[in-house]
């Protein structure tokens, strides 16, 4: 499963890109009005980082202007991926932007029927909404679980599940149990799937130890 970094932060991004982990980035109007920076600045900078896929969203509701905002968008750099709304406007834009040869993230998926349209319009990735949805009493992760066997049944599609709205380590767990290519995953979460008690404690008798033995390997 790839990981993509879901952050408006570059800072996020330097820090984790080192460990190779680092498969794409994600982001959300939300994220950029976090970071409080240009977009295209975040955007440019992202995609000189990292090889892999960049997602920067259209601000457009209306076909046109999504298009226009996406053809913008991707003249940032090559792997800029044009994410767009799921609505009948975003489903216009990502086929004609998928005709074109850009990668589109179809953004906002809470159901598997919206799942399959997105990749009859062409999307090179679809985003389910897991946390959003375990937010208001649903299951977030059986939403995956569906949409990765119903793609399955398609090999010649090529969208790829990106399991986003990740909140906590289980959920990374369980997006690559159901098969999903790709979980969008918050740096804070990131820590959290590093970090284990007995790693630490372990560490550091094994430190004390050491020390012990008088030794010096360099
Ligand atoms: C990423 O593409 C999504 O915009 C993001 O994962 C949404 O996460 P949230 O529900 O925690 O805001």
């Amino acid at each position: 499963m790839k990981f993509f970094l879901d952050t408006a932060n570059i800072e996020d991004v330097k820090e984790l890109i080192e460990t190779g982990l680092v498969d794409g980035i994600t982001t959300n109007p939300s994220l950029i009005a976090a970071s409080g920076r240009d977009f295209k600045k975040v955007i440019a900078e992202m995609c000189e980082l990292v090889p892999g896929p960049v997602s920067a969203e259209v601000a457009a509701l209306d076909h046109v202007t999504m298009l226009k905002e996406g053809r913008h968008l991707a003249e940032i750099a090559p792997n800029v991926t044009v994410k767009v709304p799921l609505t009948l406007d975003g489903l216009k834009t990502c086929r004609v932007l998928a005709d074109e040869g850009i990668m589109v993230n179809v953004t906002l998926c809470f159901s598997s029927g919206q799942a399959l349209l997105a990749a009859k319009a062409g999307a090179a990735f679809i985003s389910p909404f897991v946390g959003r949805l375990d937010d208001i009493g649903h299951d977030g992760m059986q939403l995956i679980q569906e949409i990765c066997l119903m793609y399955a049944n398609y090999p010649e599609l090529e969208t790829e599940v990106l399991a986003a709205s990740i909140r906590h380590p289980l959920h990374v767990i369980q997006a690559a149990e159901a098969g999903a290519h790709v979980a969008t995953i918050p740096p804070k979460v990131i820590y959290q799937l590093l970090k284990h008690p007995l790693t630490d404690n372990g560490l550091a008798t094994f430190v004390k130890d050491w020390e012990k033995t008088g030794q010096k390997i360099i």
